[in-house]
């Protein structure tokens, strides 16, 4: 597999780190790739033609400048910006695209757990879904002496609000099908990006609790989330699969 990765950041560095079959870069930075494996390319064109299978790890914005792109090129695309596909309408858009194209979207659980339990308990319906998160007050960009509730909403708004630091109440929506109920405490204290994810369905009730440490060079990205695009590849890679 050839891989191509828009956005030299901390996710498409720790990818790097695993994976020999990097192939093709890109960043709005072009220097960001310098210490990365691949070639730069000048453009988006440029990347796509190169790779069989482009990763986003950018922005949102590039998802919703990108994606219809690479989907139409007929490469598979693997989503980290999960915000970038709020918009139903524009998601939908591109899930047709895929089916359409016969190529594969691949959205990784990232910074969260228990979508494997979300995806099963959807057959016989959900019913609600919450997420609490909780991050150090200076990477959401507040001023605070103590852990404070900044955010209470839907996911739409609380990705709309800090872009950067609640993909994961998107990709919460999206597995659920339940625009759901988001809170955000600030922490000054917090050492951890702790999300608390609160289940209830046919099959009964589910809290699952992640404590997160931060990667090192973004600390508003979790370690966890750069790891899950690279289960991502090895199921691709691999002829079994155990707890999808
Ligand atoms: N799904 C999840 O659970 C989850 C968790 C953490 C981070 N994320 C998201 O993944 C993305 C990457 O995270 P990161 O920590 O590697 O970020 P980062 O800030 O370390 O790196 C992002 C890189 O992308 C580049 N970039 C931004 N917009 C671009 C564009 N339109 N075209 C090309 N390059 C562009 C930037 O120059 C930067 O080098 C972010 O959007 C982040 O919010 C998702």
């Amino acid at each position: 597999m050839k891989i191509g990765i828009i956005g030299c950041g901390a996710i498409a560095h720790e990818i790097a780190k695993h994976r020999k079959d990097v192939v093709a870069l890109y960043d709005v930075n072009s220097e960001k790739c310098n210490d990365i494996q691949g070639k730069t390319c000048k453009n988006i064109d440029e990347l796509i033609s190169l790779s069989d299978l482009v990763i986003e790890a950018a922005s949102p914005s590039a998802v919703k400048e990108y994606a219809e792109k690479i989907i139409n090129a007929g490469k598979d695309m693997l989503i980290m910006s999960v915000g970038g596909l709020v918009d139903k309408e524009f998601r939908e858009h591109l899930f047709t695209l895929a089916r359409e194209k016969g190529t594969r979207i691949y959205i990784p659980a990232g910074a969260i757990g228990g979508i494997d339990i979300i995806r099963s308990a959807r057959i016989a319906g959900l019913k609600s879904a919450r997420i609490r998160s909780t991050k150090n007050s200076k990477t959401l960009g507040i001023d605070c002496r103590e852990k404070t509730l900044i955010f209470s909403g839907t996911a739409k708004e609380a990705i709309a609000r800090f872009p950067k630091s609640t993909n994961v109440t998107v990709l919460l929506s999206i597995a659920t099908g339940i625009d759901v109920q988001v809170e955000v405490y600030a922490d000054p204290n917090a050492k951890e990006n702790t999300h608390e994810i609160y289940l209830e369905g046919e099959f009964g009730t589910a809290t699952i609790t992640v404590r997160n440490r931060p990667s090192k060079s973004n600390p508003r990205t979790s370690y966890l989330a750069a790891l899950a695009p690279l289960e991502v590849l090895n199921l691709i890679d691999s002829p079994v699969w155990v707890g999808v």
